[in-house]
């Protein structure tokens, strides 16, 4: 029995998705424990590329079961598209093949009108949300008005909760934001709807996933977003509303923390992040618009273009700390592929001159900070068939070694194309 987490390093979209995709032969079940629909995990096997919002990423693969535990927030309208998308492709995700926590809070209309609008009246301010609706439906779980997953089931709690949030939500939507009201009696129909057509995927997810530790099972959690994007850890307030760190296991899926052996931090070989908020080592120049281009850094799920930048190790020491990563998946690699010098943010500089290694709670102490860099020789060579260590230019792999330094974790998986066998594997978590 193991069980290992994946998480992002960085500010999300770092290839989780692809790892638990690779990771899947190992284990029974496959487990979401937070986020929603704002991620866009891509899986490429063969000719086929598969993007995955809220269905676990281990999906493709038979003879697993698919878990989405109750730290996530779900749309069910997206749910059900991702659905049937899959039956469509031939790969039907009955009531054994995905459980659904029955505590699994709700993405309601109000919740995307709120978030919208919310976006809007801040203008230059805005966060850069996915417009999912994903802040809104965690203030109201925290509210505790929320709508759970067991409440779609139950039509008269159902009834009154609706008929409570879509009263309060309206005054907010009409008389602050000046946008249209939502109609209450519309939106429970909808809802009682996919209540009944999801009855059979809802269920205790712990209990469930006790009864494959018991058996002695191996369990993969798949994170969502990034670390700095977690709520209590990240660039607050440009993050999202949950916890991405490994630690949300345990409150996102309702598996204990001492049961956790194993947490992979993925890291992109350089960083990206999609939204406002902070980023030091961002490269508004060619050299920035030439990794997105070669990257194809556009979002998995709002198709936005990604801000892209150098590694910053500050960026991912500080994941290693927070979420207590084992080993490093380093991704994207064959990205870097052509360029002369590549740089490595080592650590941050304040204005008095003094190095600093950590991220200050102070957005504007940390926008004040500059990234000090140590420069390696890039390599030329295509990596994306390279399978061992020893395939890859003496250049790379020294980049590799000082990543690995600096970070301050071993180095257990390479990603160099987005094909599942472009990997090269020193570690397998669960062997
Ligand atoms: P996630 O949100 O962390 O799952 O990552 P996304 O799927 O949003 O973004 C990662 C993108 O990079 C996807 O399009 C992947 O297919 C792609 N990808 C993953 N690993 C690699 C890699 O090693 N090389 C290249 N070129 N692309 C990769
Ligand atoms: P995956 O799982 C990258 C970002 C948004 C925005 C901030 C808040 O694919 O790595 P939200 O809609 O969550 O309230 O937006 O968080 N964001 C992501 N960026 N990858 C993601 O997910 C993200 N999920 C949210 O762009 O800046
Ligand atoms: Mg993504």
């Amino acid at each position: 029995m193991a069980c290992v987490v994946i998480v992002g390093s960085q500010w999300g979209d770092e290839g989780k998705g692809k790892v638990v995709d690779l990771l899947t032969e190992g284990a029974r079940g496959i487990v979401r424990f937070q986020g929603g629909n704002n991620a866009g995990h891509t899986l490429v096997v063969g000719e086929d590329k598969f993007i995955f919002h809220l269905i676990p990423s281990g999906i493709l693969h038979q003879g697993k079961a698919c878990y989405i535990g109750n730290g996530v927030v779900i749309d069910p309208q997206v749910l059900l598209q991702e659905m049937d998308k899959l039956d469509k492709r031939g790969m039907p995700v009955g009531p054994e093949k995905l459980r659904i926590s029955d505590r699994a809070h709700v993405i309601m209309p109000y919740h995307q009108a709120l978030d919208l609008a919310r976006e809007k009246a801040k203008g230059k301010q805005a966060i850069g949300t996915t417009g999912r609706g994903i802040g809104p439906c965690y203030e109201d779980k925290a509210a505790r008005v929320g709508v759970r997953m067991i409440d779609l089931l139950e039509p008269e709690v159902l009834r009154a909760k609706i008929e409570a949030n879509v009263k309060e939500k309206n005054f907010w939507l009409t008389e602050y934001f000046s946008e249209e009201p939502l109609d209450a009696a519309q939106i429970y129909d909808q809802y009682l709807e996919y209540g009944n057509i999801l009855r059979d995927y809802v269920g205790d997810v712990p209990a469930e996933l006790k009864e494959l530790l018991d058996d002695g099972e191996n369990l993969l959690f798949e994170g969502a977003q990034g670390i700095h994007l977690d709520i209590d850890h990240g660039t607050y307030p440009y993050v999202t509303s949950s916890n991405p760190v490994s630690g949300s296991v345990s409150s996102g899926a309702g598996v204990g923390i001492t049961k956790v052996n194993d947490v992979l931090g993925i890291v992109k070989a350089y960083t990206t992040r999609v939204g406002g908020g902070p980023f030091p080592t961002e490269l508004e120049d060619d050299t920035g618009a030439w990794l997105r281009d070669k990257g194809q850094e556009f979002g998995s799920t709002t198709g936005r273009p990604r801000r892209c930048g150098w590694l910053d190790t500050v960026v991912v020491r500080r994941s290693v700390m927070l979420a207590g990563i084992t080993g490093l998946c380093v991704t994207k690699l064959d990205v870097l592929t052509g360029l002369d010098t590549l740089k490595i943010c080592t650590i941050y500089q304040t204005p008095e001159g003094e190095e600093m290694d950590s991220i200050p709670a102070s957005l504007e102490r940390l926008g004040a900070c500059r990234p000090v860099y140590e420069e390696l020789p890039g390599w030329k060579e295509d990596i994306s068939g390279a399978r061992s260590l020893d395939d890859l230019p003496e250049t790379c792999r020294a980049y590799l070694d000082r990543l690995t330094e600096l970070c301050g974790a071993p180095l257990t998986m390479v990603s160099v194309g987005p094909g599942r066998e472009q990997t090269i594997v020193l570690e397998n978590p669960f062997d």
